[in-house]
């Protein structure tokens, strides 16, 4: 298979890449920056598209031609989410390409409404637009949280404590909440392996769900424990309804365009609320899931 990767050149672009190598395709990148492509990974591109910006049509249609599969792994912001995809969309459509996985590998947004969470609302209505006007039926892919950023959206980063003695979070509701989490080059297999797919490949899309694991704060801070030796205790935030009161506050006295400065405690919120837990997993034995102590090692 020929796979364009769109944002190759970013932090889960590489692993794409790698996984897309070790499976025998043929890869292609689309990107502004090619001088921040790993070395090894440009050495064995059959090309690179270069892109002025997000809307360079005529270096999206040269990036799409011959191709068999798009895979969009944009920055996770608005105008990439939603315009950029959008004209990526089209682009394949003109090329006659079936399968494009979309810019996703978040937090399951399938069970929420656009205005539940700023966050996801571009994901939600690209899907809308994509169901009402393509013959594309895109790939939607839920990870949970990244094992690379576990800390930051789970819980505020550690921090040292008042005394100085170890580090501290702050958690909501239960330390014994569950938190789907992936790491990236697990996500990276999942990806490839979902193109293997006989539906996938017949261009019916989907949503499909995978985890490297699930975790507790409470497991979490004790495997940071283990891995560095430096004691993590926990600061209780408040109950679900104090949660709710502070996510709501801040989003009530903050620009909605500046919504990534609240967004944390709306992630802790739908947690905290279960609302987007993974289900129907993909069963894969083949992939070698990171544990939490190599997330936890690979962080510190
Ligand atoms: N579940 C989670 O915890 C989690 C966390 C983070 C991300 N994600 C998902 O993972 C995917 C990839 O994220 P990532 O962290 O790998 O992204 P990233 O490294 O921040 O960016 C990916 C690529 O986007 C391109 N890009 C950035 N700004 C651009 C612009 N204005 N115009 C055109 N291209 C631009 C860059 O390529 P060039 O500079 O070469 O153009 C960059 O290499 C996203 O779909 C996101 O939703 C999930």
């Amino acid at each position: 298979m020929l796979i364009l990767i769109v944002g190759i050149t970013g932090a889960l672009g590489g692993h794409l890449a790698e996984s897309a190598f070790a499976r025998k395709h043929t890869v292609r990148g689309l990107g502004r920056s090619p001088k921040s492509l790993a070395p090894n990974i440009a050495a064995r591109l059959e090309s690179f598209v270069e892109l002025q910006s997000y809307d360079d049509r005529t270096a999206i249609d040269k990036a799409c031609c011959g191709v068999d599969a798009v895979i969009c792994a944009l920055r996770s912001v608005p105008e990439l989410e939603l315009d950029a995809q959008l004209l990526l969309l089209r682009a394949a459509e003109r090329a006659g390409i079936k399968i494009f996985v979309s810019s996703t590998w978040n937090n399951d947004w399938t069970k929420m409404r656009l205005g539940d969470f700023e966050h996801y609302d571009a994901h939600i209505s690209f899907r809308r637009q994509a169901e009402l006007s393509s013959p594309i039926s895109p790939v939607y892919l839920f990870v949970g949280v990244f094992a690379e950023y576990l800390f930051e959206f789970t819980c505020f980063p550690p921090r040292d404590n008042e005394d100085g003695s170890g580090k501290e979070i702050t958690y909501w509701d239960s330390p014994h909440m569950k938190i789907d989490w992936t790491s990236m080059p697990d996500a990276a297999e999942f990806t490839l392996e979902v193109l293997d797919d006989e539906g996938v490949k017949q261009g019916n899309g989907g949503c499909f769900s995978f985890r490297s694991g699930e975790t507790t704060v409470q497991e979490l801070a004790d495997t940071y424990g283990r891995v560095t030796g430096v004691k993590m205790e926990f600061v209780r935030g408040g109950s679900e309804d104090e949660l709710e009161a502070l996510a709501l506050k801040h989003r009530s006295t903050s620009d909605v365009k500046d919504y990534f400065s609240y967004a944390i405690y709306l992630f802790h919120l739908f947690t905290v609320k279960r609302v987007w837990r993974l289900e129907n997993l993909w069963d894969s034995p083949k992939i070698q899931r990171t544990t939490l102590e190599e997330a936890v090692a690979a962080k510190v």
